[in-house]
């Protein structure tokens, strides 16, 4: 077990927020408090960069400005205002949180972390950041960021996304908080993880704390933190096809459950290799019919978190009309209304040349 005892913390905190009120950043959702603001951009943020978020978010605040307009909401199209952002549960969740908020609480997001815990989405970051900036609570919240930040600042050795590396990151995070200024350390070391002590070649130069700095001291900050070894993803092909009826077209709604559940795709299925037997195969399993000629349409790579996917695009023509509960033909015009993934959405796109 390290020594962690060595870290001055009575140093290192004043220093972090001096460095936060001088270089903080000015973000739309750091405005006067609005815990409807905070929690969207905290589940915004999770997973997907500042620079990413700022645009999905202020969209969302135009088509949602309360926690009620996004409780009444279809869920189709929360997710189409989503769309982009990836990890749609996410959205789903908020979606339901909002419906429970307004039910259970008379449209006011609750201060208490334990109630916070008990809604869709709200895991620790979630409860954490929060709590600690939209109700000033003292609790951490360790996202990438600060991950990176404590396990430099105590040089730490193990694994940071093991349980064991996890659990005492949060313990050493909690340990920090100055009591009163959660809200504001919190963020600081967010910040200052994403403009001075960054993945790759740290700005240490530039750094308020380094004289304090474990990893610094021993010449470690670029191996730090230490993580586990991921295995390659694996990669899968995935036919899909086109069948346009009349100026419309057949797309197929995603399971709730799974990945990109609840959107909508063009029909298809894995092969394990593409032969047109392969397709038809794969075509039939999805919609009941069978395919009668299949001409190319393209071919798109995507690479989701735990595995890459090589879609074959199709225009098809079937024996008969699919009609599954699952389906349903919409205009080509209209394929902008409904919610796709990445890779549907560049091949709606192709369809209508927008
Ligand atoms: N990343 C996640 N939450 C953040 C926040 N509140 N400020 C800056 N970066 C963040």
């Amino acid at each position: 077990m390290q020594n962690l005892t060595h870290v001055n913390r009575n140093r290192i905190v004043p220093r972090l927020l001096k460095w936060f009120r001088a270089h903080g950043r000015t973000l739309p959702w750091r405005g006067p408090i609005d815990p409807y603001a905070v929690w969207v951009s905290e589940v915004m943020l999770q997973q997907t960069r500042v620079g990413t978020v700022i645009p999905y978010y202020r969209r969302w605040m135009r088509k949602f400005p309360s926690i009620l307009s996004l409780a009444k909401s279809s869920e189709q199209e929360v997710l189409r205002t989503w769309e982009g952002l990836g990890y749609y549960r996410r959205a789903r969740d908020l979606h339901k949180a909002a419906k429970i908020v307004i039910n259970r609480f008379g449209g006011n997001l609750p201060g208490d972390p334990e109630l916070l815990a008990e809604l869709p989405g709200f895991g620790r970051y979630t409860v954490g950041a929060v709590s600690s900036i939209a109700f000033g609570k003292d609790l951490p919240a360790v996202d990438a960021n600060q991950k990176r930040v404590f396990s430099r600042i105590y040089d730490i050795r193990q694994e940071v996304d093991s349980p064991a590396g996890d659990k005492l990151i949060w313990s050493l995070a909690a340990a920090f908080l100055p009591k009163g200024k959660s809200s504001e350390f919190n963020q600081a070391v967010m910040d200052f993880g994403s403009s001075i002590c960054l993945p790759r070649n740290p700005d240490c130069d530039a750094c308020p704390v380094r004289a304090w700095c474990q990893a610094y001291q021993n010449g470690t900050q670029n191996f730090r933190p230490v993580k586990k070894r991921r295995g390659k993803s694996p990669h899968y092909h995935q036919v899909t096809g086109v069948i346009e009826h009349h100026g419309k077209v057949l797309v197929k709604k995603r399971s709730e459950g799974g990945l990109l559940g609840g959107m909508w795709e063009f029909p298809g299925g894995r092969v394990s290799r593409m032969s047109s037997d392969t397709i038809k195969g794969a075509m039939k399993n999805s919609l009941g019919v069978k395919i009668t000629s299949l001409a190319p349409l393209g071919t798109y790579r995507h690479a989701y978190t735990h595995v890459k996917v090589t879609v074959h695009a199709f225009r098809c023509k079937v024996d008969s009309i699919p009609n599954r509960d699952t389906t349903k033909w919409i205009r080509l015009s209209r394929l902008g209304d409904i919610p796709m993934g990445k890779v549907d959405r560049l091949i709606a796109r192709k369809l209508t040349n927008v």
